[in-house]
């Protein structure tokens, strides 16, 4: 086989047998086909796309590039919920929790903050003294005994994605349905997950920033999954503004006890209460959607997932007393007000501009290796629809320096527009997509 006549058979849109496709993905991880044929094939997948028939293929040739998490000999079901990403996006942690109290094990290899987009493990991070690099016995004792565990991904995970990855990243293919899907599974399916719950975010603050390309990118995850002998279901959800009324890494774990004390922001709720009713009928401990949302709310009402939190805290080394003691009061020393400019009714938050505005305060971060600040953020006082009046507070901003707050000043100033008349109702559950 020669990778030229395997790049030009995929130029020219014919489907590639599991060979070819292995035969350039393990050259490549292999150090035997230089990057400048792979980007001319991820080019090639690009414009030509792939069959769900190569995607699964292409994802279970990644999947084997790497070690795959040993949950052997504890008890399952083995459920993870994985979002594509966005600016507030908490769930994952009042989530796993309620849905471990609901009987469920919730193995979560979780990934940092890049550009707009938060991450779960530097939200975990900002617990004084939290410890997000599990080794693999660790991990189990979590999952076995508090019903869920927190890690990040390590470099024996799927290796090949690290490599496609960065070569994607440099050569304008990351926006690929096929790659981005086999990216996404190899690494859920190696962290040991039977069922998948996929939240598709869609939006100005997405990845995918229209219905139609969220609603392809659901279905190829789903087709592809479902072959994979998993049970996957993909929920699209609205991104078009933040979620919540906190977006930081301690500010939203400030905002996750709230969830877990049952006072929780509405969207987070409704996000908190869908994906995990689908986690718990996926896993088989409801029966349907509606006994699944009853019990989630029952782990909620009883305390359970509060305190699963707590010991999953003081299992990864974070200090429960220090948590408790900083919150309502832990902020970023430099602060400025975003104040409405006119009355009216707030017709958009723009989730992207938020987001950018969050990478000059210290929540996010530009390039892989920059640090974020555990204090840094947004508290919103309003959200989407809500009545303001001039020189209303909007969002109070918390900076990790001076200089960070002027910038950050303008592009939230930018994600905001007040209109005279109240905006359409808008969902944020916008479609589900289960396997056929
Ligand atoms: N997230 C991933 O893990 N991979 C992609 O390709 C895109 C988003």
């Amino acid at each position: 086989m020669r990778a030229v006549d395997i790049i030009m058979k995929k130029r020219g849109g014919a489907e590639l047998s599991d060979g070819e496709i292995r035969f350039l993905i393990e050259g490549y991880v292999k150090g035997e086909i230089p990057d400048y044929q792979v980007s001319a094939f991820l080019m090639a997948i690009f414009f030509q796309g792939m069959t769900p028939v190569e995607t699964a293929a292409l994802t279970n040739i990644m999947l084997n590039s790497g070690d795959r998490m040993d949950l052997s000999g504890i008890a399952g079901p083995f459920v993870d919920k994985h979002s594509t990403g966005g600016v507030g996006d908490k769930i994952s942690l009042p989530l796993a929790p309620i849905v471990a109290a609901c009987g469920i094990k919730v193995p979560m290899m979780s990934g940092r903050a890049l550009g707009h987009t938060g991450g779960t493990l530097d939200k975990l991070e900002s617990i004084p003294g939290y410890f997000t690099s599990l080794d693999l016995p660790a991990f189990r004792k979590g999952l076995s005994e508090d019903g869920f565990a927190m890690t990040g991904q390590t470099a024996h995970v799927v290796p090949a994605d690290k490599k496609l990855y960065a070569l994607r990243d440099v050569t304008a293919t990351v926006e690929s349905i096929p790659l981005i899907t086999a990216s996404i599974l190899s690494k859920k399916v190696a962290e040991g997950a039977d069922s998948i719950v996929f939240d598709v975010k869609c939006g100005s603050g997405a990845f995918m920033k229209t219905l139609d390309d969220a609603r392809a990118l659901a279905k190829s995850l789903v087709a592809t999954g479902s072959a994979m002998g998993k049970r996957v279901v993909a929920v699209l959800t609205d991104m078009s503004q933040p979620l919540g009324y906190k977006v930081g890494n301690f500010l939203e774990i400030e905002e996750t006890l709230d969830c877990l004390e049952g006072k929780g922001p509405e969207d987070v709720m409704e996000l908190v209460y869908r994906l995990g009713s689908w986690m718990l009928v996926l896993g088989g401990t409801a029966a349907n959607i509606e006994t699944g949302r009853a019990r989630c709310e029952e782990a909620i009402a009883s305390g359970e997932a509060l305190d699963l939190f707590y010991r999953n805290v003081s299992r990864q080394r974070g200090s429960i007393a220090e948590m408790l003691d900083r919150r309502g009061t832990w902020r970023a020393e430099y602060a400025r007000e975003l104040r409405a400019e006119m009355s009216g009714y707030l017709r958009s938050i723009d989730a992207l501009d938020i987001g950018l505005a969050g990478v000059y305060l210290g929540v996010g971060r530009n390039r892989t290796e920059d640090a974020v600040s555990p204090t840094a953020g947004f508290i919103f006082a309003k959200k989407r629809g809500d009545r303001v009046e001039k020189g209303d507070l909007i969002a109070t901003l918390y900076g990790k320096d001076e200089a960070s707050l002027e910038p950050a000043l303008a592009r939230a100033a930018s994600a905001i527009s007040i209109s005279d008349n109240a905006p359409a109702a808008s969902a944020l559950i916008l479609e589900e997509i289960a396997a056929q």
